[in-house]
């Protein structure tokens, strides 16, 4: 089976098993420590990355393993195809992967449709991205648009400017088309929470790959406008460490284990910049308990992860809460 397939097959299964199982795989012995982020007070640290269920299709069931949020999208204003397949490889033997789905989706209008008859009651962050043919000076429009459909139903809402798969997507990251895409956004929101009597939680995700002066604008920019949360960070173009694989190659955004000190180089250094002002969720390479506790010594507040579920299956999930309580009875 091609990874892909394996994906979608073990998704597609989590339907047809009862909840009483999949509720089964959580260690009802494991006492939590809730944490208060983004105005959100969220049962447990750890959460679902984006791109697993990016339409919401499968968080009713993923919402019974014991994550403490779940993130879905990345969805984009209008339903595409992403790239051509083959567009995922597992670099087995480093617990990584290789991805270059491009931000295939379902669209905005089925997403919305899906989480307004959610039956999870935890928390849900909608993930929004841009449509791969909106020119970049038009990308605000695409987020505009994915904000106004999600706000109505999401408890946080994760502005993707960081996939490596939309090509010029990440050069939004520079100071000044982000400090304008910022500003729109904030802007939005205030009129939406006037709408909805509502103040829903906005979290930017950037890229493990930016240049130092690139997150000290971020964090100034996060805090001038206001942003609640940085998810840092998404999959990284750097071949580095996997050069031996034979996946080295592959076009494309690699995560799992090999990501893991990357990605605490870059809380570490955000946590610096924002010293405590704002929350970072903390992603990348976390493949054991001790991975999430190392980024949330690094400064992050949250973490999610979504590599090392595919390796080590729910299970995982029970190791980050126990490892993160444990570390709790020792403060
Ligand atoms: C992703 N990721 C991702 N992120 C995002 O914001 N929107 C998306 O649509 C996707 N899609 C996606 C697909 C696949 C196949 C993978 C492996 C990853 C990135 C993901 O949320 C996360 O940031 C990185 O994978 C790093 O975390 P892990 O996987 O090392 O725990």
């Amino acid at each position: 089976m091609s990874p892909e397939t394996a994906h979608n097959v073990t998704l597609k299964s989590l339907k047809v098993v009862p909840n009483s199982i999949l509720r089964g795989f959580q260690d009802k012995t494991i006492v939590d420590r809730p944490v208060e982020a983004m105005g959100l007070k969220f049962p447990n640290v750890v959460g679902l990355a984006a791109g697993l269920d990016k339409n919401g299709d499968y968080f009713n069931e993923l919402g019974q393993m014991g994550f403490g949020f779940i993130e879905v999208g990345s969805v984009t204003p209008k339903a595409q195809p992403g790239n051509a397949k083959p567009r995922m490889f597992r670099l087995v033997e480093m617990q990584a992967v290789i991805n270059r789905m491009g931000f295939n989706n379902k669209g905005l209008e089925h997403l919305v449709e899906r989480v307004k008859k959610r039956k999870y009651q935890g928390i849900l962050g909608i993930n929004i991205g841009k449509n791969l043919t909106t020119p970049l000076e038009h990308a605000d429009d695409d987020y505009v648009f994915g904000m106004r459909s999600a706000y109505p139903l999401a408890d946080y809402i994760a502005v993707n400017i960081s996939s490596p798969n939309t090509p010029g997507l990440r050069s939004l990251q520079r100071r000044e088309p982000l400090q304008a895409l910022i500003e729109t956004l904030m802007n939005e929101r205030k009129v939406l929470a006037d709408q909805c009597g509502r103040l829903v939680p906005l979290a930017i995700k950037v890229s493990p790959d930016m240049l130092d002066e690139d997150y000290v604008a971020l964090a100034e920019l996060a805090i001038q406008f206001g942003v609640d949360g940085i998810i840092a960070g998404n999959t990284t173009v750097e071949r580095k460490d996997v050069v031996s694989s034979p996946f080295a190659e592959e076009d494309g955004g690699l995560s799992g284990r090999p990501l893991a000190i990357r990605a605490r180089r870059v809380i570490s250094f955000l946590s610096e910049q924002l010293r405590g002002s704002i929350p970072i969720i903390g992603v990348g390479g976390i493949s054991s308990g001790k991975d999430a506790v190392a980024h949330l010594q690094a400064g992050a507040t949250l973490v999610q992860m979504y590599t090392g579920l595919v390796y080590r299956g729910p299970e995982l999930i029970n190791e980050i809460r126990r490892d993160v309580s444990q570390l709790a009875l020792r403060e």
